[in-house]
């Protein structure tokens, strides 16, 4: 990736599919910058159907260092979000002070020396560009894009409380260490409000910009991205009440998880029995194995749907990584059931013990190993 050395800046620019803008961008930025900080600029791609990674390799290896100045990008396979991109982003910063912003040019490159003089000269943690607060305004959005932008920042006003005129803006610059001590979810594109909620006692200061929307490439905002954003707001506005109310020990939350990824199992019995039951008889009357092979798929499926969205809940990233967690869980619902197998042939052939009481032992010990890979692994934080 990037060099090592001393390193102030880290500006982070997430990218998917901007190929026709992402070098403008970066030249833009490089000019922006006065020349004695030593920064770094790190591209995020998703691997850009349209060759965007590709590009900035070639222009990192076309320019080298420049005036203090880095380029680096991250390579992901998989479009995985823009909150997500930037947590990524974040982990490979070297920059004491961090700043998050489009590539598109709507947010202008221009602003950024004014955002790092006034986080470094007052003794603020962020520093928001804001399109709301007076002085700021939009060029070039539709009036539907004006509404929705409006609603969802009166949703996080009011429903989370926070102060600032533009909670929702996509570039700010915050210092690192303000990280410290909470996790961030990346869910959708709220990354600044998901700070702004969880960095508490975080003095903040907005200055005022002009976004103008892009004028090249598509924005990536769609139908799914409003779910996302409800669905952030929905978890923020929770750990919101669970801080108010003092977070449970670590002890609570695993016994907690513990008994709904018990209910779980419980309920996938239910429907396993229900599911073959019903395929074997009238009007399916399948062949009994097939029908209880289709039980135990059912049953694997709706364990993991509502272990995803209930028992682990705090831990889900979104639809992205779905099929990985899926692929996952089945592998461990088939281990867990050849350890449960063998175990009770051993307990009954090699120690005599009554079958039922072997049953309940290897039941146990085979779901608590499967709860304890599926935290650790298939749905790790
Ligand atoms: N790596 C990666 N992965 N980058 C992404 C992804 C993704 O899945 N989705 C979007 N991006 C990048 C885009 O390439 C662009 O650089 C930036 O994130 C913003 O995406 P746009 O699709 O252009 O967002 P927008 O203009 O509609 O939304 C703007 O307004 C919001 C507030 O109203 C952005 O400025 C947001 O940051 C802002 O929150």
């Amino acid at each position: 990736m990037v060099e090592q050395g001393r390193t102030q800046v880290s500006i982070l620019v997430p990218t998917y599919n901007e190929s026709q803008n992402i070098i403008g961008l970066l030249k833009s930025v490089a000019e922006s910058l006065p020349k004695n900080i030593a920064a770094e600029t790190i591209v995020i791609d998703d691997n850009s159907p349209d060759g965007t990674g590709r590009l900035v390799e070639d222009y990192i290896r076309s320019v080298g260092k420049k005036a203090g100045q880095t380029i680096g990008i991250i390579h992901r396979r998989t479009k995985r979000g823009l909150g997500s991109a930037i947590i990524h982003g974040i982990q490979q910063a070297r920059g004491e002070t961090i700043v998050v912003m489009d590539s598109d040019f709507s947010h202008p490159p221009s602003a950024i020396p004014r955002m790092l003089e006034s986080l470094w000269q007052s003794s603020c943690d962020i520093v928001v560009a804001s399109r709301y607060t007076r002085g700021g305004a939009i060029h070039g959005w539709t009036l539907k894009r004006r509404i929705i932008s409006k609603v969802a920042t009166g949703i996080a006003k009011r429903g989370l409380g926070v102060k600032q005129d533009d909670p929702m803006s996509g570039f700010f610059a915050f210092r690192r260490n303000l990280l410290q001590g909470f996790k961030l979810d990346g869910i959708g594109y709220k990354m600044l409000l998901e700070m702004l909620v969880k960095a508490r006692g975080a003095s903040v200061k907005e200055i005022p910009y002009t976004f103008t929307d892009r004028r090249l490439g598509d924005s990536k905002l769609g139908a799914g991205t409003m779910v996302d954003y409800l669905r952030s707001v929905w978890r923020l506005y929770r750990f919101g009440r669970a801080r108010s109310r003092q977070e449970p020990r670590a002890s609570v939350r695993f016994a907690s998880k513990a008994a709904r990824f018990y209910t779980v199992g419980a309920t996938g019995l239910l429907v396993n029995y229900l599911f073959s039951a019903m395929l074997a008889g009238w009007p399916a009357d399948m062949w009994y194995l097939h029908a209880n092979l289709a039980g135990i798929a059912a049953s694997v499926s709706t364990n993991f749907a509502l272990n995803k969205h209930w028992t682990f809940e705090d831990r889900d990233f979104g639809a992205a990584r779905t099929v990985s967690q899926y692929g996952k869980f089945v592998l461990f619902s088939s281990a867990g059931a050849l350890v449960q197998l063998g175990m009770v042939y051993h307990l009954v052939e090699g120690h005599a013990l009554e079958y039922p009481v072997a049953l309940v032992l290897a039941v146990l010990t085979a779901s608590f190993g499967n709860f304890i890979l599926n935290k650790k692994l298939t749905f790790k934080e």
